[in-house]
C-alpha cells in the first residue's frame, strides 16, 4: 500500500552476481509496539539493504516483502524442531512457507533453530536439531529448491574459545562435539554456510577482557599469537577459532557466515549509543573491505546486523541488553549515525516513514512515600510488565533516584499499556501513586519513551519461527478499531 516506488528494478541483480559481501539486517519484532511490516520493508529499501533475516514471519510480514526485491532469510525456533524429524511435515512447512511466495520473492537460508546448543539461552540442548536440518535440504531438493540452503545460527559458545584461547587450539565444546562434527560434514557436502551469531561486548566482558578488544580497530592492549597471526580484537579471534575448529572436523572450506552481530545500547556496561556508533563505524568497513582475517585472508563475510529496532518484550532472563540490540527505536528513529554501505560515512540512516506517535503524555510517580510497601510494590509490578532494563545496573536511567525510578517504571507500564487508548480503566492509577504529566521526564540520556502506534492485527498463530523459546508470541490487536482507521488514514495521506 506504501510503497509506490518502483523497487523491482532490484530484483535479480543478485542472480546475476553476489561475489560481494553483503550488509543484512536481523528484524525481530517481541516488542510491545512494532512497526509496521510495509513500514520496515520502506525503511529497508530506503537505506538500501537488500538481504534480511526475519525472526517472525507471519503473512502479513512475508507480504511486505512481495516484489520488493529484498532477500530474505526465514526459518523456524528451537521448540518446534521436535516437529521436523520428519520429511512429511518438513515438506509441509516448504509448501506453506516458502513455495507459496517463491513467485514474488526470494528466499536465501532458511535457519533451523537458534543457538541450539548453548547454555545461555536455554539449559536444554536441542541435540536433534540436525536431523531437522538433513530434512530440510532434502526437502528443498525435492522441490528443486536447493539453492535455498538450510543451516543453524550457533553462538560463539559452542567453541572453546576464550579470551586467552590462541584460534589454532580451539575446537567445538567436548559436549557437542560429536554433533558438530556431523552438521559441519553435512554443511560442507551440500554448500551451506556456517551461520555465526557473536555478541562482541558480551564476550569481552563474560572473559575479562577490556571493552577495546570489542571493537575492530586496533586499540586493545591486549593481543593473542598464535604461529603467525596476531589477534586484536573479538571478532577476528572468534571468526578464525571457528575456522580451526571446522579445519579439525574436515570441513576445512565451509563457508562462515555472520547471522547476528551488533552493539547494544543499554542494559548492560558500555553499552551506549557511542559505542555503537564507534562498532558499526570501524566493523562495516572492515566487511566492506573483504579483507578478511589472518586464517582467510581477502574473504567475503556475509553479515546480518542485529539488528533494526529493540524489542522490548524479549525475556529479561538472557540479559536485559538483548532488548537494546536496534539501530533504531522502536518509533523509526536511528539511534546513531551508521553507514550500511560500509563507506565508514558519518551518516545517520533514513527515519521510518509513517509511524505514528502516541500523545505526548506521561504517566509519573507522584512521590507520595507514605506507603513504601506499596510503591515496591507497583513498581515491580510495572517492570514485570513492561521493560525497565535501563533502571538496571549500567543502564541509561541507573543514575536516577529511588523517585525517578519508580517514575520510570510507571511510565514503561502505561506505554506499553498502549497509554490505556484501548481500555476503560485508568492505567496510571498505580494504586492511587500515578500521575499523568505533558512535561516531558527524560533525564539526560534517560529517555522515557512514548509509545507508537501499532495498527497491525496479527492473525493467531502467524508468528511462525520466533527467535526465543518459551516465546512469548507477539500480541497485537489491541487497539480499538477507530484508531486503526485514524491510523491507516494518516499513512495514506502521510506516506512518501
Ligand atoms: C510424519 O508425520 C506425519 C504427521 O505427524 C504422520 O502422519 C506420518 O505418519 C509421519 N511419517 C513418518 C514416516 O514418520
Ligand atoms: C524438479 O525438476 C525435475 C527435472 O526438471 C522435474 O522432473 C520435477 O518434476 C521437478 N520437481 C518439482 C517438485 O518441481
Ligand atoms: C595492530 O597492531 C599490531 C601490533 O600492535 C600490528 O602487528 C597489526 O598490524 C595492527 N593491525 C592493524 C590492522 O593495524
Ligand atoms: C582508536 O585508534 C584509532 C587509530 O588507530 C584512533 O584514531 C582512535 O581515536 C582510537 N579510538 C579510541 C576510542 O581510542
Ligand atoms: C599462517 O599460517 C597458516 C598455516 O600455516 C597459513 O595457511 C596462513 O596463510 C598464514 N597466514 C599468514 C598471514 O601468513
Ligand atoms: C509477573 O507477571 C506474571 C505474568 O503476567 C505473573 O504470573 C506474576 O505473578 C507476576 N509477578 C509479579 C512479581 O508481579
Ligand atoms: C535527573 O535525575 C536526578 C536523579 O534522580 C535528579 O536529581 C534530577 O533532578 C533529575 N533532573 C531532571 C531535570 O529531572
Amino acid at each position: 500500500m506504501m510503497m509506490k516506488k518502483p523497487h523491482l528494478f532490484i530484483l535479480g541483480l543478485c542472480m546475476i552476481s553476489c561475489a560481494d559481501a553483503f550488509i543484512g539486517m536481523n528484524w525481530g519484532r517481541l516488542g510491545s509496539q512494532t512497526m509496521l511490516p510495509s513500514m520496515v520493508v520502506d525503511l529497508l529499501l530506503q537505506n538500501n539493504i537488500k538481504e534480511v533475516r526475519v525472526f517472525q514471519q507471519g503473512i502479513n510480514v512475508l507480504e511486505a516483502f512481495y516484489n520488493s526485491g529484498i532477500v530474505a532469510t526465514t526459518g523456524i525456533s528451537n521448540s518446534v524442531l521436535d516437529n521436523y524429524q520428519n520429511l512429511s511435515t518438513v515438506q509441509w512447512w516448504i509448501g506453506e512457507k516458502i513455495l507459496k511466495y517463491a513467485q514474488v520473492m526470494e528466499f536465501r537460508y532458511t535457519t533451523i533453530g537458534s543457538n541450539p546448543f548453548s547454555p545461555i539461552y536455554s539449559k536444554k540442548n536441542y541435540l536433534n536439531v540436525v536431523e531437522a536440518l538433513i530434512n530440510f535440504q532434502e526437502g528443498f531438493r525435492r522441490n528443486n529448491m536447493s539453492h535455498i540452503k538450510a543451516t543453524t545460527p550457533h553462538y560463539t559458545d559452542v567453541l572453546t574459545v576464550t579470551g586467552k584461547s590462541k584460534p589454532s587450539e580451539v575446537d567445538f565444546r567436548p559436549d557437542v562435539k560429536d554433533r558438530m562434527v556431523k552438521y559441519v560434514r553435512f554443511l560442507r557436502d551440500e554448500g551451506s554456510p556456517f551461520m555465526m551469531s557473536m555478541a562482541p561486548i558480551h564476550f569481552v566482558q563474560t572473559n575479562g577482557l577490556d571493552l577495546e578488544f570489542g571493537f575492530i580497530e586496533n586499540n586493545s592492549t591486549h593481543r593473542i599469537q598464535d604461529i603467525n597471526a596476531t589477534y586484536t580484537n573479538a571478532f577476528e579471534l572468534i571468526y578464525d577459532s571457528l575456522h580451526w575448529a571446522l579445519y579439525k572436523a574436515e570441513a576445512a572450506d565451509v563457508k562462515i557466515i555472520i547471522g547476528s552481530i551488533g552493539w547494544p545500547t543499554d542494559g548492560y556496561p558500555g553499552a551506549n549509543d557511542e559505542n555503537a556508533q564507534r562498532f558499526f563505524q570501524s566493523f562495516l568497513p572492515y566487511i566492506a573491505s573483504e579483507r578478511g582475517t589472518p586464517m582467510r585472508p581477502k574473504q567475503n563475510i556475509d553479515v546480518y546486523i542485529n539488528s533494526l529496532a529493540d524489542e522490548n518484550q524479549i525475556p529479561p532472563q538472557w540479559g536485559s541488553y538483548q532488548r537494546h540490540w536496534g539501530v533504531y527505536k522502536n518509533n523509526g528513529e536511528p539511534k546513531f549515525s551508521v553507514d550500511f554501505s560500509g563507506k565508514g560515512r558519518n551518516v545517520y540512516p533514513s527515519f521510518g516513514k509513517g509511524v505514528i506517535q502516541m500523545p505526548n503524555r506521561w504517566c509519573v510517580f507522584n512521590r507520595k512515600l507514605s506507603d513504601p510497601t506499596l510503591v515496591d510494590a507497583m513498581k515491580t509490578m510495572s517492570c514485570n510488565v513492561s521493560d525497565c532494563s535501563s533502571l538496571e545496573e549500567g543502564g541509561s536511567c541507573s543514575h536516577l533516584s529511588y523517585s525517578d525510578q519508580v517514575s520510570y517504571a510507571f511510565n514503561a507500564y502505561f506505554q506499553t499499556k498502549g497509554q490505556a487508548a484501548q481500555s476503560s480503566s485508568n492505567e496510571c492509577d498505580m494504586g492511587g501513586l500515578g500521575v499523568l504529566v505533558s512535561d516531558n521526564p527524560s533525564n539526560g540520556t534517560c529517555e522515557f519513551p512514548v509509545e507508537i502506534l501499532s495498527a497491525e492485527f496479527a492473525v493467531e498463530g502467524a508468528t511462525f519461527g520466533a527467535r526465543n523459546d518459551g516465546g512469548k508470541r507477539l500480541v497485537h490487536g489491541r487497539i480499538s478499531a477507530s484508531l486503526v482507521m485514524i491510523a491507516v488514514l494518516y499513512i495514506y495521506l502521510y506516506s512518501p
